[in-house]
């Protein structure tokens, strides 16, 4: 088979590494790709927003399976393109997607449904909003319905907060078009866990929980980034929770889908809070997490490639995933000053030191190759540095080991991943 990916980052150099895996694939391209990526694909400078280029592309090279990464080409729609050539591609399509590419949508959905979250409102007026505001309880969270590279939410301690947060938001449009309408919603505390899952349209498959690290700095603190760092399995995710979340979270989700004549198909990621009254819904991605994915695929040992095609086939239900009795830690190597401001260009070194450690694994997430051929970097988050161990604080132990095989100017990680392992 040839298979086609989409995307550039640490998530899909994962991906690609997994497909690379199954004895079925014999070619991969990956468009755009990263320095990374190049070792098991034929990386193709083409945009993933370039939905017909992409689609003659994959006419072109006779690609038989693509799959889709990123957010926001499968909410723009790329699925449909790819599916009305008749390309197989793997992925929701655009009436699908909304469930990430719409925060209203999916918690009017959860609403109608009785599937467990926050209590919320939603505005398309900031007059409206502002009026809401007077009375509600803070802290309290706000949200830009659409796509905003994971930045749209706020957390707002007090009025004063919360009613410059409505107006970045919704007046001054910081998060552009994505904050034309606005969740306003209940602010819950407890574990945040991520559950990603495989679903045909009817049967789902939950993948092995995992914990993302979302703010730039030790401790929790600072700007929210894309992820500083997972670990996998989470040790909060007990079997009263998976049995919880199978009975009112996930099967409950396909079905409504379903039911508004949405069926989904490709990944749900779950974002879980589980909090004092149980697991609670704090939103739902339309495609694999980044870096969590840099933890769950190591430890997949089914051929990934299997599992897309069953997913596009709809025959979900003739296989059982399995994972991996161990542990995974993924480090996030990035540029000094992430997410805000921070250079880029400079050349990368250790990346060898990888190649025979088994267990060990560095993702690309921002790299690309300069004029004398060498990798440099080329982005916030630079590399996902992963490692196995028998437990969670082995992998840890291993992961900051692997972490010093590498160097580059500016190098920046937070030392503290993985932290909850110790309060388990
Ligand atoms: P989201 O993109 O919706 O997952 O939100 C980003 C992050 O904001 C989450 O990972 C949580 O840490 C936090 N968050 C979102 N919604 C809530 C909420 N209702 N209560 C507390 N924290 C929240
Ligand atoms: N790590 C969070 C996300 O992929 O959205």
């Amino acid at each position: 088979m040839k298979v086609l990916i989409v995307g550039s980052g640490g998530r899909e150099h994962a991906i690609a590494w997994k497909v690379a895996q199954s004895p079925k694939v014999d070619k991969i391209y990956c468009a755009p790709g990263n320095a990374g990526i190049a070792e098991y694909a034929e990386c193709v400078p083409i945009s993933a927003m370039e939905f017909d280029k992409l689609a003659a592309f994959a006419k072109e090279h006779e690609v038989d399976l693509t799959v889709i990464g990123m957010d926001d080409p499968l909410v723009g729609g790329i699925v449909d393109v790819f599916e009305a050539q008749g390309l197989r591609v793997f992925g929701p399509r655009k009436n699908a997607a909304i469930l990430e590419g719409s925060k209203a949508f999916s918690k009017d959905l959860m609403k109608k449904y009785n599937i467990p979250t926050a209590a919320y409102e939603t505005f398309t007026d900031p007059h409206k909003a502002l009026e809401y505001l007077q009375t509600a309880k803070m802290p309290i969270v706000l949200k830009a319905d659409g796509l905003a590279l994971g930045k749209g939410v706020l957390i707002c301690n007090t009025l004063e907060e919360a009613e410059a947060g409505v107006k970045e938001i919704m007046e001054d449009k910081k998060f552009g078009s994505a904050g034309n309408q606005m969740v306003i919603e209940e602010f819950m505390t407890g574990r945040e866990v991520s559950v990603l899952s495989f679903v045909d349209g009817d049967t789902i498959r939950i993948m092995t929980s995992s914990q993302d690290h979302k703010r730039a700095l030790d401790g929790d603190q600072g700007l929210n980034t894309g992820g500083m760092g997972t670990f996998s399995p989470s040790p909060f995710y007990t079997k009263e929770v998976d049995e919880f979340c199978k009975k009112y979270i996930y099967q409950p989700s396909v079905d409504a889908m379903k039911k508004e004549g949405r069926t989904f198909k490709g990944i749900i990621f779950f974002g879980l809070m589980l909090t004092e009254d149980g697991p609670k819904v704090l939103e739902y991605n339309a495609r694999f997490g980044d870096p969590e994915t840099q933890v769950v695929l190591p430890r997949m040992k089914n051929d990934i490639v299997e599992v897309f095609e069953a997913c596009i086939d709809g025959t979900l239900d003739q296989i059982e995933l399995e994972f991996e009795d161990n542990a995974a830690v993924c480090v996030v190597l990035a540029s000094d000053g992430y997410p805000v401001k921070y250079e880029k260009g400079f050349k990368i070194h250790g990346l060898e030191k990888f190649k025979d450690a088994d267990g060990y694994y560095v993702f690309h997430a921002g790299t690309k190759f300069d004029e004398d051929g060498d990798i440099v970097t080329n982005g916030g988050r630079v590399l996902g540095v992963t490692a196995k161990g028998k437990d969670l604080k082995e992998a840890r132990a291993n992961a900051y080991k692997a972490t010093e095989w590498i160097d580059f100017a500016n190098k920046y990680m937070r030392h503290d991943i993985g932290h909850a392992i110790d309060e388990a």
